[in-house]
């Protein structure tokens, strides 16, 4: 079975609408970006559509040095114009990290920035990042996550790893196990668990073998395969368990969720300036 993401879509929309409507301002968001490859191109042209449907100005700053990157970064973060800063991913010859810390925390609304990845571990989502956090949300909709075994494919910095954080929150407690190209026999540890997140960016790579019956599999992954966007699991896995499609899943719910953390954050600099 399918897992379909439209009615927590539907929500989410409406709760933006709602926050946008009563802001009494424009949220805006900045995406900056330097050398972008394709598939950036192409997101970033997504996220300027969605941008546009929520009435979100939206900005994209190429620069033309990766020296250059520290001021904008520096100028975004203290214009007052600007809620959201999201920085692309790759950065060729640019150190991400030292970037990332160039970020106002308060306008880091993809949640990389290690001030919001650190407040996780406190169990405190003020940015979680969008993708652990659009898996979370997908989870809460359809399972009671208290007690689950989950495994997750991959231990990225902005999916695998604070995924696994989130959902070992008190009010989750899940049992929660991460995998990586290291690990042995993973097809066992995922024939055990009652929840799958496939994050590893390997078309496939997830079967029907490996899967235990009834279970939910997550699949976060997106690769393209002749033309096409496929996810990290087959087709025929929906047959014994419930899958979220790609593309139309994790990928929608994410859009969503950034488009929510600039209108929260223009929410608190707003609120801060009429203090
Ligand atoms: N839907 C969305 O909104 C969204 C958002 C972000 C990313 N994505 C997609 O999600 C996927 C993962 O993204 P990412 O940024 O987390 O990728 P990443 O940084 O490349 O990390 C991939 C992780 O998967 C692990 N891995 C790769 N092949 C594996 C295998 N055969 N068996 C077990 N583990 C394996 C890697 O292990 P090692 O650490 O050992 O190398 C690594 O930890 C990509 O397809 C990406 O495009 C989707």
């Amino acid at each position: 079975m399918l897992i379909d993401v439209k009615p927590l879509a539907n929500t989410l929309t409406e709760k933006i609408n709602e926050k946008i409507n009563s802001l009494g301002i424009t949220p805006k968001l900045a995406a900056v970006t330097y050398k972008p490859d394709n598939s950036t191109v192409s997101y970033l042209k997504s996220q300027q559509k969605i941008a546009k449907k929520f009435n979100i100005d939206y900005e994209i700053l190429e620069l033309n040095s990766p020296e250059s990157i520290f001021n904008v970064l520096n100028e975004l973060s203290n214009d007052m114009h600007t809620h959201g800063i999201f920085l692309t991913h790759p950065l060729p010859e640019i150190d991400e990290m030292e970037a990332l810390n160039s970020i106002s925390p308060s306008k880091d609304v993809e949640g990389r920035h290690p001030y919001n990845l650190g407040m996780l571990i406190y169990g405190k989502e003020i940015f979680a990042p969008c993708t652990a956090e659009a898996v979370v949300k997908i989870l809460e909709e359809i399972i009671e996550i208290t007690g689950k075994n989950v495994v997750i494919i991959g231990r990225s910095s902005t999916v695998g790893k604070p995924l696994s954080i989130m959902l070992l929150r008190k009010d989750r407690s899940a049992t929660v196990t991460v995998c990586h190209t290291r690990t042995k026999n993973l097809e066992v540890l995922t024939k055990n668990a009652d929840i799958v997140v496939a994050a590893a960016g390997k078309a496939n790579l997830v079967t029907k073998d490996m899967i235990k019956e009834n279970s939910i599999v997550i699949d976060v992954g997106i690769n393209v395969i002749d033309n096409k966007i496929v996810g990290d699991v087959s087709n025929d896995v929906s047959e014994i368990a419930s899958v979220t499609p790609v593309p139309g899943g994790v990928g929608k719910i994410t859009t969503l969720l950034l488009m929510g953390h600039v209108v929260k954050a223009a929410e608190i600099i707003h609120k801060n300036l009429n203090k």
